[in-house]
């Protein structure tokens, strides 16, 4: 694994006490906590202030906010979607303080939908015991998030504490020579100064980048989902957690065979509404499979309509919600309604057809309590973080709740250790190298016309379901990749994005290998049960400065 991706020399230098990567629900809140904070915050975003994942999640966001919850309950349903590799007290802190931060996001703006008598209403979700799912827009809960906060953004926009850089790709991180990380190189399409591939330096990076859902050939994930961050704490040496378990959202509406790329979502929450799965001949897939029948967790809804294919030779099942009829379905899911209608469906008079698509990376970057991830100075938020929450799968809605609730976290921890003296502040080269990077100068980069072989090896190796046989393919596709001579791709945005799928792929291949047991969103055909004695253990993976990848497994408690 190279330890950075071939680049031109930067040709400008900024600086800031903290600079933020990433605009999504996770990026937002910590940039514009950390501006009350301390001097500066240098947010920078991949394209975009509202193109991330967080304005496509439609669900809405979990939190113990009814009288008759508790975060005890809320604690539960996580650790039973987990399926026992959850970190509990990660859990607690997003369960207990997931209201308050919520109530925090209202009083910020965000405007969420309420029942007569003003209280925000709540629905329920896969894998949830209770109503506590809060949404906004009926189902355009990440979308009304989002504006909430770029209006927090925009009226300190002219700050002179925050600086915001959009259309700028992070490449790599940087150290300070020592294995403290001291900042980034970026490549901006810009105007003056900061156009091109430059160096940003901090006293600390924060990384917000989101998941890496364009590994797969579909995904619910916008295109900017490439897991650019992860794959680059991943060559700086950050340990990398969990990663083999990848969530397939159960209800995508299937296109057609051929369809690549970011695909429509169903929401859970139609489910939640009254909506089932059903095979062509009209019967119910869930039932009699689990108590929770259609709002089983999400991972055990995909894999009974994956099971239903096998069986029955198709590449769909149909999600039914004809009896909610057209009034009920356009005022609670207008976007959906809208974007089946747009397509050739009517929720309200058709079956629809829908498929699992790759919808959430639960591991990623590993962090602690704080958001600290294994390198000094390197902090993770978000998607492309791991904190433990999500063990084998992520329960519904809990996304935001922990990009909200760990941004929170990561503030309160920085300014802290500034004021600690723990975070110096860094030396700015007049003439910024690639500090940190790999010297050598070899460092393969694939090329943007290899995408769709690297989804296509990960979709049927590293996909819904994998096997020895399947992984070990999928091994020698992205190594056949890696081994291209790196003169055949020149560096730029598509290929340092393709360049990090593959990076992530490898990794990903190779701990899916290593679980020989089928547990939440890994489902191994070959070891189709869950074997708690030899895997109620956590994968991790660091990349040494010699190159070399290291596994380590850690036994769960
Ligand atoms: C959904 O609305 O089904 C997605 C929500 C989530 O991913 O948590």
């Amino acid at each position: 694994m190279p330890r950075s991706l071939s680049a031109p020399v930067p040709g400008w230098a900024a600086s800031a006490d903290v600079i933020v990567v990433g605009s999504g629900i996770a990026g937002l809140t910590c940039a514009l906590r950390l501006r009350e904070r301390v001097d500066r915050v240098l947010l920078v975003t991949k394209t975009v202030l509202d193109e991330g994942s967080t304005a496509w999640a439609q669900g809405g966001i979990a939190a113990a906010l009814h009288p008759e919850d508790s975060p005890e309950e809320h604690l539960e349903d996580t650790l039973v979607a987990g399926v026992g590799l959850c970190d509990r007290e990660a859990v607690e802190a997003l369960v207990t303080e997931g209201p308050q931060r919520v109530r925090q996001l209202v009083a910020l703006g965000a405007e969420f939908d309420r029942d007569a008598d003003g209280e925000i209403k709540l629905t329920r979700e896969g894998g949830h015991h209770r109503d506590r799912i809060a949404h906004a827009g009926g189902d355009a809960t990440g979308r009304e998030i989002s504006r909430a906060l770029i209006a927090a953004l925009d009226r300190v926009r002219d700050d002179p504490g925050i600086e915001v850089v959009e259309h700028a790709l992070v490449v790599d991180l940087l150290d300070d020579g020592a294995g403290r990380v001291n900042g980034v190189t970026l490549h901006v399409i810009g105007e003056g100064q900061l156009d091109g591939v430059g160096a940003a330096y901090a006293r600390a990076v924060v990384l917000a980048t989101g998941g890496l859902g364009q590994i797969y050939t579909s995904t619910t994930n916008p295109p900017v989902a490439t897991g650019d961050g992860m794959a680059a704490a991943l060559r700086a040496g950050a340990r990398v957690t969990d990663l083999e378990f990848i969530q397939f959202h159960p209800t995508v509406l299937f296109l057609g065979e051929g369809s690549t790329g970011q695909q429509p979502l169903i929401s859970e929450a139609v489910r939640g509404e009254g909506a089932f799965l059903v095979d062509a001949a009209g019967h119910r897939i869930m039932e009699g499979r689990h108590e929770l029948a259609d709002l089983a967790p999400r991972d055990v809804v995909a894999r009974a309509i994956l099971d239903t294919m096998r069986d029955q030779g198709v590449d769909h099942v149909y999600l039914d919600a004809r009896h909610l009829g057209a009034a009920f379905l356009e005022e609670r899911f207008p976007s959906i309604v809208a974007s089946c209608r747009s397509l050739g469906f009517d929720p309200a008079t058709d079956l629809l057809p829908v498929a699992p698509a790759q919808h959430y990376a639960s591991g990623g970057i590993e962090t602690d309590l704080h958001g600290r991830s294994s390198l000094p100075g390197l902090y993770a938020c978000g998607e492309c973080s791991c904190t433990g929450v999500h063990g084998a799968n992520r329960l519904a809605s809990n996304s935001l709740l922990e990009g909200l609730v760990f941004a929170h976290r990561i503030a309160d921890d920085i300014p802290a250790r500034i004021a600690a003296g723990e975070l110096a502040e860094p030396e700015v080269p007049e003439r910024p190298d690639r500090a940190g990077g790999d010297a050598r100068g070899d460092h393969a980069l694939l090329d943007h016309s290899q995408r769709l072989t690297v989804q296509r090896a990960m979709t049927s190796g590293s996909g819904p379901v994998r096997s020895a046989e399947s992984t070990a393919a999928t091994a020698v596709v992205l190594g056949e990749l890696a081994a291209l001579p790196p003169s055949k791709a020149a560096p730029g945005p598509k290929t340092w994005e393709t360049t990090n799928l593959l990076h992530l792929g490898q990794v990903l291949t190779a701990l899916a290998a290593r679980r020989e047991e089928t547990r939440g969103g890994h489902v191994r055909s070959d070891f189709p049960e869950r074997d708690d004695a030899r895997w109620l253990a956590r994968q991790s993976v660091v990349v040494a400065p010699d190159r070399s990848l290291t596994l380590t497994e850690r036994s769960m408690p």
